[in-house]
């Protein structure tokens, strides 16, 4: 409970999602239709992670593939529809690759319309959160020349929970503080405890290594907290589907099958499907 008390703040309202788009996702989308929406979600999400906090995580992650303390508040627009095509081939090409250099990952933020500053920003959600075994193993056993090396005494604790070939043990992703959103994650990038080879590769770049080392030594989470409210409304605009672009899923995991109406009722259903099931709402 004081794990959940200590994680009660950072609420990440991900009701939804902007572009030409724009005009048809705002802030409070649902308040006519559906004023009770937001607090609905709110309520769920409170009550999903105050028996699971470690789904808070796995929550965030979600939302940033798919498209707390104190913590911030992130209030983004919405009224963003479901895909209608749901593809795992899609999501490679799209997704940072966990080797991913400092230029790949520059040039995929770019094509998202997403900056150094962005970059640097959105990784400091890796301050709460898991990563498998599998996803560092080469930064672990493998470090590439170009790449810096990691503190030898956190190479030694890693390497004593992770054997090669492990594809199932799940590591902090920021050991000091890993259910809290703090800026604890730049003291260890800074630290060259960087755990997934793109935290490293953070100190690579003149402007993400600035910021990991401003935050590394800043005495209050404030202006990474400001930073992170304005990379991930950036990040909600990646995408985003209206009207007859998208659907509202009946089923979060899955596309709607072919139907020649949608009746009244099942677009009510779909929509609070929506709004319930999806990874809407973060509270850390
Ligand atoms: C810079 C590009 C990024 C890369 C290369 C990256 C890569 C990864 C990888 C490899 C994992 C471990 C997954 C696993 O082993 O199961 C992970 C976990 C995570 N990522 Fe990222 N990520 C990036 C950006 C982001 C962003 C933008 C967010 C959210 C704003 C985010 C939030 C998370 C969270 C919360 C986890 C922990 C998930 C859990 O506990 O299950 N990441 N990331």
């Amino acid at each position: 409970m004081a794990e959940l008390r200590g994680a009660a703040a950072l609420v990440v309202v991900l009701l939804g999602l902007v572009s030409s788009a724009a005009a048809h996702v705002h802030i409070g989308a649902y308040n006519t239709s559906c004023p009770q929406a937001e607090d609905m979600v709110y309520k769920e999400m409170t009550n999903v992670l105050a028996n699971s906090p470690d789904l808070a995580g796995p929550l965030l992650r979600l939302f940033s593939v798919d498209c707390f303390t104190k913590g911030p508040f992130i209030p983004l627009p919405t009224g963003r529809r479901d895909g209608n095509r749901s593809v795992a081939a899609d999501v490679g090409p799209n997704s940072p690759p966990p080797g991913a250099t400092i230029a790949d990952l520059l040039t995929l933020f770019a094509k998202f319309n997403l900056t150094a500053k962005d970059l640097v920003v959105l990784s400091g959600a890796h301050t709460i959160g898991k990563a498998h075994c599998s996803a560092f193993s080469t930064h672990l056993y493998n470090s590439s020349t170009g790449s810096l090396p990691l503190d030898a005494n956190y190479t030694a604790a890693l390497r004593g929970q992770c054997k090669p070939g492990d594809l199932s043990t799940l590591v902090d992703l920021d050991p000091a503080t890993p259910t809290t959103f703090d800026t604890d994650y730049y003291k260890q990038v800074s630290a060259q405890r960087g755990l997934l080879a793109t935290d490293a590769a953070l100190l690579l770049h003149d402007v993400t290594k600035a910021y990991v080392l401003r935050q590394a030594n800043a005495t209050s989470s404030d202006e990474f907290f400001a930073d992170f409210i304005v990379s991930f409304v950036n990040m909600s605009k990646i995408g985003v589907l209206t009207h007859s672009n998208g659907e509202i899923r009946h089923r979060c995991s899955a596309v709607n099958p072919p139907s020649p109406s949608s009746s009244a009722a099942s677009v009510l259903a779909g929509s609070l499907l929506f709004l319930l099931a999806g990874p809407l709402m973060v509270v850390l």
